[in-house]
């Protein structure tokens, strides 16, 4: 998901040769949507696995695999890059970097890079587990170097266990964090994301079109921005953010209750998530027949942000409001109704905007006033909205 982090920052990808380089061409493929510049440095191995071509083609920028045909590149471009990132790192390459060694393009212009390095390392796991692989990577990490670890799964060799090379969105999502501010270090936040279910019978229930992806945006960024951060989610397709304390939910009584039992615990609590306004009066413990036809009754539900905005030991709250149309008057009249910090008001009828999609248009309001923002993605909205945030700390619970 797009962020402003990678906007024209220039990458030296290194691919070194295991099976996992074809994966590094997707990683390209991200860091191009997100508009950053790729430089694909290759070592000769890594030629036999993709050819240079794809990655040319795919990255846009000429290939370097030999330091003797393209010399001093190993100087210029080092000296221009924002990050140095080695995706897949072989067995051989960490060792080769832990030992100083300067044979080809990749170690060779790692020496030449002040920056933030990080390495994805791919390899059968009894290779990752020797004790050589892991003192070189002891040695990478002491020289601040950080390791993006495999994942458990299928290995290429047939085996199963950890070396399988991390995603490319992990991958993504950790250079994200290396090259963001971290303003948020020491900040412990609570979100709430993605609808509840109020359920009819054990098989029925009324739910919403919350997607859950602001509330795993404002996550993401708040995690790279170096909170501590805890997720109360409602059901939903999104992944968990990786490093985040997830706490899953299903009604709105139980997102409450989790709320309520962490709310005293951090500084910051963001309720993205979209609760039930509505629950069923009561709920049938078998499946109800269809013959006859079924009245329900509902009652309103309990009001997460307004206990949470009467506790004595509370967090800054931010709300957010989804309105069918340009019902900013609606959002104010929450904002002072609920004790809430400020809200987010956002019109979910808005082309391209809202429910399920990447993108949204919001307003941010609070006592001082409205301010609107342009369409942006989700992650761009959760960073202006954080900003906002610690401009205003300093009052309630900051
Ligand atoms: C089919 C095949 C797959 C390989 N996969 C890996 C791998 O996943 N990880 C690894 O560390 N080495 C792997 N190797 C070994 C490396 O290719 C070898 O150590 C090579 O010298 C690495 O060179 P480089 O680090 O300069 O790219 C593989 C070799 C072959 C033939």
């Amino acid at each position: 998901m797009s962020s402003p982090i990678l906007k024209d920052r220039k990458i030296l990808l290194a691919v070194t040769g295991g099976i996992a380089a074809y994966k590094s061409l997707e990683v390209v493929r991200r860091l191009r949507s997100e508009d950053a510049s790729v430089t694909v440095l290759m070592t000769e191995a890594s030629t036999r696995f993709v050819t240079p071509l794809t990655f040319e083609s795919l990255s846009g920028n000429r290939v370097y695999t030999d330091v003797f045909s393209s010399p001093l590149v190993h100087i210029s471009l080092p000296e221009e890059a924002h990050a140095f990132l080695i995706a897949p790192a072989t067995a051989n390459t960490i060792g080769k970097i832990a030992s100083g060694i300067a044979d080809d393009m990749v170690t060779l212009s790692l020496l030449a890079f002040r920056g933030p390095v990080l390495y994805a390392p791919a390899m059968n796991q009894r290779m990752y587990e020797h004790p050589l692989v892991r003192r070189n990577m002891n040695t990478l990490g002491e020289m601040g170097y950080e390791e993006i670890p495999p994942e458990e799964g299928g290995l290429a060799c047939g085996g199963y266990g950890v070396g399988r090379m991390a995603s490319a969105e992990r991958i993504i999502e950790a250079l994200k964090g290396r090259l963001c501010r971290k303003d948020m270090a020491g900040l412990k936040v609570l979100v709430t994301a993605g609808p509840t279910r109020e359920y009819i019978d054990p098989v029925r229930f009324i739910s919403n079109r919350s997607s859950g992806k602001m509330g795993h945006a404002l996550c993401r960024v708040a995690m790279r921005r170096g909170a501590d951060v805890t997720l109360v989610s409602g059901p939903t397709a999104e992944g968990p953010p990786h490093g985040v304390r997830l706490l899953r939910v299903e009604t709105a009584e139980e997102m409450l209750e989790a709320v309520r039992r962490h709310a005293a615990e951090v500084q910051l609590l963001v309720m993205a998530a979209a609760v039930a306004d509505f629950v069923p009066e009561s709920r049938s413990s078998t499946k109800v027949d269809k013959g006859g036809g079924l009245t329900l009754r509902l009652r309103p539900s309990a009001d997460i942000i307004k206990t949470v905005s009467a506790m004595k030991r509370r967090p800054f709250v931010i709300g957010f409001s989804a309105e069918t149309g340009p019902e900013i008057d609606r959002a104010g009249e929450k904002l002072r109704q609920k004790g809430m910090d400020f809200i987010v008001f956002n019109d979910v009828t808005f082309n391209g905007a809202g429910f399920d999609s990447d993108m949204n248009r919001i307003s941010i309001i609070d006592s001082g006033g409205v301010t609107d923002y342009p369409l942006m993605s989700k992650e761009e909205c959760a960073e202006v909205i954080f900003d906002r945030y610690l401009e205003r700390r300093g009052g309630v619970g900051g």
